[in-house]
């Protein structure tokens, strides 16, 4: 037997957590015991903390800590935020809290929900002349609502549900496809699990119903699978701000406030044309998202992933946020679909996300959507304003040296010096390395 196939087991999920970290350790360290202890000094002290952040995932060994940080000063619709972020990279925090703070005294953010909609389908094969489900299609819409009910009532008291379904016909484009499309409304939850658990629950009376119906026993029903889109291009959210040119500066390089307003609606307008450009552009509105988005519990691969295929929606991926000067008034704004909860799944099992969706004043889910988006739109004015005046560098070189100064273990000495030092020269890993090398000799 060979080294590596040693390291394969079967029934891993079966063994104790401490079981499951020793295995681990001792297949993929070179110092078991010591890695053993460090994965451990990350437990949770709080036994049943620990049991909670467990029960999110499966095979837990540790935790993996990640900054939670606040960005304050953010007006928002006339209300004032501090928004929690947990993000790993430096500056992101920094740039939104400069953001919402030079927003702060020009009017701040205004945000509007657009839609909130969201979709969920069931793929099937049908063989067959697809206009007679079309002629059945109400009395199949009334059967499917009908056997969905108890599992709707609750969301149906709160205002939401079932709102609406159509049937698709893809033959054309993959043999005998052909597809119920149904539309939700689910109020201040994200609404994934009640979305799949109504889809499957249709998905047999689906099935029931292509039995029962002789004109369309005809022809092999077959359910492939129900499953929720988290493509949510009716789940909606525009923030803006604005303001009048001259209210924009000063500005840091010297330029003026109209040389600033008209190269900073340039810069976005290449991001709508270039996608090279724009999927930086928009890696930058998702600093600030992301981190809402994780802070509060909620599903950030979900807003990703729905969030750029909506950069592309007319076939060209493009910037998410606009800007034009109108009547001397500059105008930024970011539209983007936001699928968002703020009652249900992590938003009230982690003990965190419970005090970020507390420090926000308990929002909505419609009002998180107004909250995300601003601090999106203030991620990216923060990035385009560097970039066309200072740099981005300029910001990061502060940040990026003092996590060198961290790894490299210098005294409050040592980086007080090197601030010093460093204040006119470009920063990089082996510069401070050497400065540091030389100091100490
Ligand atoms: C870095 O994380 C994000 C930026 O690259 C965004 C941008 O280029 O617009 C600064």
């Amino acid at each position: 037997m060979s080294d590596q196939s040693k390291k394969h087991i079967s029934g891993f999920s079966k063994l104790s957590k401490m079981g499951k970290l020793r295995w681990v350790v001792e297949n993929f360290f070179r110092e078991p015991e010591a890695v053993l202890h460090e994965l451990r000094s990350y437990w949770h002290e709080d036994e049943k903390q620990q049991e909670v952040l467990d029960s999110l995932s499966e095979n837990t060994l540790s935790n993996f800590p990640l900054p939670f940080g606040v960005a304050p000063n953010f007006l928002i619709n006339g209300r004032s935020y501090a928004v929690p972020m947990v993000i790993e990279e430096s500056s992101v925090v920094a740039a939104a809290s400069a953001a919402a703070k030079y927003w702060l005294t020009r009017g701040g953010f205004h945000s509007t929900v657009l839609s909130t909609r969201k979709e969920g389908q069931i793929h099937f094969l049908w063989a067959g002349d697809f206009q007679k489900w079309v002629k059945l299609f109400p009395r199949l819409k009334s059967f499917l609502l009908e056997k969905t009910a108890p599992l709707t009532a609750s969301m149906r008291a709160r205002g939401g549900g079932v709102l609406d379904m159509r049937l698709l016909d893809f033959s054309e484009e993959e043999r005998h496809y052909r597809q119920l499309s149904v539309q939700f409304e689910t109020c201040d939850s994200m609404g994934a699990n009640f979305i799949n658990t109504v889809l499957e629950e249709m998905a047999q009376a689906l099935s029931a119903f292509a039995k029962r119906e002789p004109e369309l026993r005809t022809g092999d029903f077959q359910v492939v699978m129900a499953i929720l889109s988290n493509y949510t291009p009716e789940c909606l959210v525009r923030s803006e701000v604005f303001c009048s040119i001259d209210e924009l500066g000063p500005v840091k390089n010297g330029d003026s406030p109209q040389v600033l307003a008209e190269k900073f609606c340039t810069a976005v307008r290449m991001a709508r044309i270039d996608p090279y450009r724009a999927v930086t552009h928009n890696k930058g509105i998702f600093n600030g998202i992301d981190a809402v988005v994780l802070a509060t519990g909620n599903d950030f691969r979900a807003v990703e992933a729905c969030g750029h295929a909506y950069a592309a929606r007319d076939g060209h991926y493009r910037s998410l946020s606009s800007c034009v000067i109108e009547n001397n008034t500059f105008r930024f704004s970011l539209e983007i679909p936001l699928a968002l909860g703020t009652v249900g799944g992590l938003t009230k099992l982690h003990p965190l996300a419970r005090r970020s969706l507390e420090m926000l004043g308990y929002p909505s889910a419609t009002e998180l959507m107004e909250i995300v988006a601003a601090v999106g739109l203030a991620q990216n004015f923060a990035a385009v304003r560097s970039l066309v005046t200072t740099g981005i560098q300029y910001g990061h070189m502060r940040m990026h040296l003092t996590n060198i100064l961290l790894q490299l273990g210098a005294t409050e000495r040592q980086k007080e010096a090197a601030f010093a030092y460093f204040s006119d020269k470009v920063v990089s890993y082996a510069a401070v390395r050497t400065f540091l090398e030389d100091q100490s000799q």
